[in-house]
């Protein structure tokens, strides 16, 4: 895993499975049902990265031979939180990886002419502040939608948050880091930059469009 001096919050994971999946869906032409697959896929590999700094306690088992001591994730049960609608995408490739793991929603769409957050559903289990967050969403453009899901979340209790992406822009990493120091951001891609309307370059196009088959 990368770290890049300018973004201190930022981990790239530059494994080669994940930068030859990536590059399949940046591919206009890779159809829905591909498209789908491979971020369930990447979202998967990444989150094998992305936990490992969680904590473990010692738990005694009795093997067929003789009892020993193995290692568990200490704590509750981690949970997803994906934004709604792109982030839904990666909840499956995690869950396979975490099966036990709990799942909130957040609800945002971001304003077609402001490019701003409108939140419209917020549901996370009650006990957050003795939780470990992943939010999840496959872009983070200008860091509007993803500043507001993690405030939803502190507000809600949460101390213990990290934010999973596949793709950044350097402008959401800047405002997400801003807003929220605390808070370790994992994606795939640091791309170049955003176009006039909000676009990540080179990206992938709309996530949500592309997964969903609603462009
Ligand atoms: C996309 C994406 C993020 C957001 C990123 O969702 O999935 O949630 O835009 O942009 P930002 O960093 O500038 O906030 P969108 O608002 O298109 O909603 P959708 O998932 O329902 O399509
Ligand atoms: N949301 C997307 O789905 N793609 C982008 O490039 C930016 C925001």
């Amino acid at each position: 895993m990368d770290t890049a001096p300018a973004f201190p919050t930022l981990s790239i994971t530059r494994h080669p499975l994940i930068q030859h999946k990536l590059t399949i869906l940046r591919d206009r032409r890779t159809p829905t049902k591909i498209f789908k697959e491979l971020v369930d896929e990447i979202a998967m590999l990444m989150a094998y990265e992305a936990t490992s700094g969680l904590q473990l306690e010692a738990v005694p088992v009795e093997t067929p031979l003789e009892p020993a001591t193995g290692w568990q994730v200490s704590g509750k049960k981690l949970t997803l939180v994906p934004i709604l609608r792109a982030g839904l995408g990666m909840v499956e490739g995690i869950l396979r990886l975490v099966p036990g793991a709990r799942v909130g929603h957040i609800g945002l769409y971001r304003d077609h002419d402001t490019l701003e957050p409108v939140d419209y559903y917020f549901k996370v289990p009650s006990d957050a502040a003795e939780r470990d967050f992943f939010v999840l969403d496959p872009m983070l453009a200008t860091g509007g939608s993803a500043a507001a899901a993690v405030t939803s979340l502190k507000r809600a209790g949460a101390t213990r948050i990290r934010f999973l992406c596949l793709v950044a822009a350097p402008e959401g990493v800047r405002r997400l880091a801003k807003a929220h120091p605390d808070v370790p951001v994992y994606c795939a891609s640091l791309d170049r930059e955003l176009n006039t309307h909000g676009y990540i370059l080179p990206g992938l196009g709309d996530a949500g469009d592309r997964l969903f088959g609603t462009r």
